[in-house]
């Protein structure tokens, strides 16, 4: 069972007539599987880039794109605006832009856009020149001055083989976005500094190889995400990962414990919560080749030696400020994880059985533990680790107005 911010909400997928409207197959996808109703509505010249048949398999529910269909049930632009309680249009070309810009409904897309009133989220992909274009620039900030929301395109090799802005945001990136818009996302965060650690740590043998670990920085940059949507300044210091950071966190990559343990160290000071969810190796080896190590036939044996413990540390010198830390365990939870909260000084320990199926590492959702160092424990069901990093930010709200009422 995985907890789905999206259950039964009526979402309103807008396609529009661009290359990346085939992305819309997975943009739906991914809103179905999140437990959202979805409704898609096609521009004719969006036919031409991806099947209504496609669409209309993936949500389960009838594609419309003409205005002029008669319908049994009601004229169809009032009925699906009165249905939907968010609207996302991925892609957004150029035109359409420009037509919500100008108040111009000539189609369906556009006029259920008119007769729309709650949010709507709007995902340009379009060639770069298009993008810069002065017209369709003043149009995205004509659309943001009405309230209209947006997802940034990002920067890469367009379809057109033009380098630059463009290319439709991720669809991770487009789904949590719409997820924040629906959910109500509080802003009781702003102003607040939080450092966050994630992904794993590579311990050099040799110029080609390396010690690491499973960890894909997922969780950590849920919580960044999270942090920046509620209104925090973030500085994410992140191990190696496939992941794109979230729009709006500085990002401080590094690779060794050793590094992350520098970084870490120049921006305590000037954080308030610390939160530490990278997989930091506990050992590095003793020596590191300057060449790469040959193959022999006698067995290779690596000395370790233990790496700082970059957790305690911030313990001791943690003033007034919020610690929290990851214990990943595979036996003995929640007695490991309060024994980990008092040892290290933190205020909060998010423990999970790493054994459990739909926990753990690569793995969208978390089962955790919330263990404190008064051996207080909180176990939470299985969820998506956006939804868990938001607990965690709630805690961390919660301790916040705890240490400041206790002066
Ligand atoms: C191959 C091809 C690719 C296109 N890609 C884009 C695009 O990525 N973004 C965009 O704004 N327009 C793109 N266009 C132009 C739109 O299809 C055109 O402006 C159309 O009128 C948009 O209609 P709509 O906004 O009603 O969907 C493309 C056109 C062609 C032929």
């Amino acid at each position: 069972m995985v907890t789905l911010m999206l259950a039964g909400r009526r979402v309103i997928l807008g396609v529009a007539g661009g290359i990346a409207a085939y992305k819309a197959a997975e943009i739906a996808g991914t809103l179905v599987k999140r437990g959202a109703e979805v409704q898609v509505i096609m521009t004719r010249a969006a036919r031409e880039f991806i099947t209504p048949l496609t669409l209309q398999t993936i949500t389960r529910h009838e594609v419309a794109s003409d205005m002029f269909t008669p319908r049994s049930g009601g004229v169809a632009h009032i009925e699906v605006a009165r249905w939907g309680e968010a609207m996302l249009i991925a892609p957004a070309t150029a035109n359409l832009i420009g037509k919500m810009a100008a108040g111009i409904g000539d189609d369906l897309l556009s006029t259920i856009v008119l007769a729309f009133d709650r949010s709507v989220l709007l995902c340009p992909a379009m060639n770069t020149t298009m993008y810069r274009n002065p017209v369709v620039q003043r149009n995205i900030r004509t659309l943001s001055a009405l309230g209209y929301h947006f997802v940034e395109p990002c920067s890469g090799r367009l379809a057109c083989g033009e380098e630059g802005p463009g290319r439709l945001a991720p669809t991770d990136e487009i789904v949590a976005k719409l997820e924040s818009l629906l959910c109500g996302v509080p802003r009781d965060l702003a102003g607040v500094r939080i450092l966050i650690t994630a992904g794993p740590t590579r311990e050099p043998l040799d110029p080609v190889r390396y010690i690491s670990n499973r960890s894909s920085g997922k969780m950590g940059y849920a919580v960044a995400r999270a942090a920046v949507d509620r209104g925090a300044y973030v500085v994410l210091v992140s191990g190696p990962s496939a992941l794109s950071p979230p729009p709006g966190v500085k990002v401080v990559p590094v690779e060794t414990a050793e590094e992350m343990h520098l970084a870490v160290n120049q921006h305590f000071e000037w954080c308030d919560v610390a939160v530490k969810a990278a997989a930091v190796a506990d050992y590095r080896p003793q020596t590191q080749a300057g060449g790469k190590l040959k193959k022999r036939a006698a067995n290779l044996t690596l000395i370790l030696e233990p790496n700082r413990d970059i957790l305690a540390e911030l313990g001791r010198r943690k003033g007034r400020r919020i610690i929290v830390g990851f214990a990943a365990e595979t036996e003995q939870l929640e007695a490991r994880a309060v024994l980990k909260a008092q040892k290290k000084g933190a205020d909060l320990i998010v423990a999970n059985d790493v054994t459990k199926l739909g926990a753990g590492f690569d793995v969208d959702t978390n089962i955790a533990v919330f263990a404190y160092p008064d051996g207080r424990t909180v176990s939470l069901p299985l969820m998506e680790k956006l939804a868990l990093a938001h607990r965690i930010l709630d805690e961390v709200r919660e301790l916040r107005k705890a240490g400041a009422d206790n002066g």
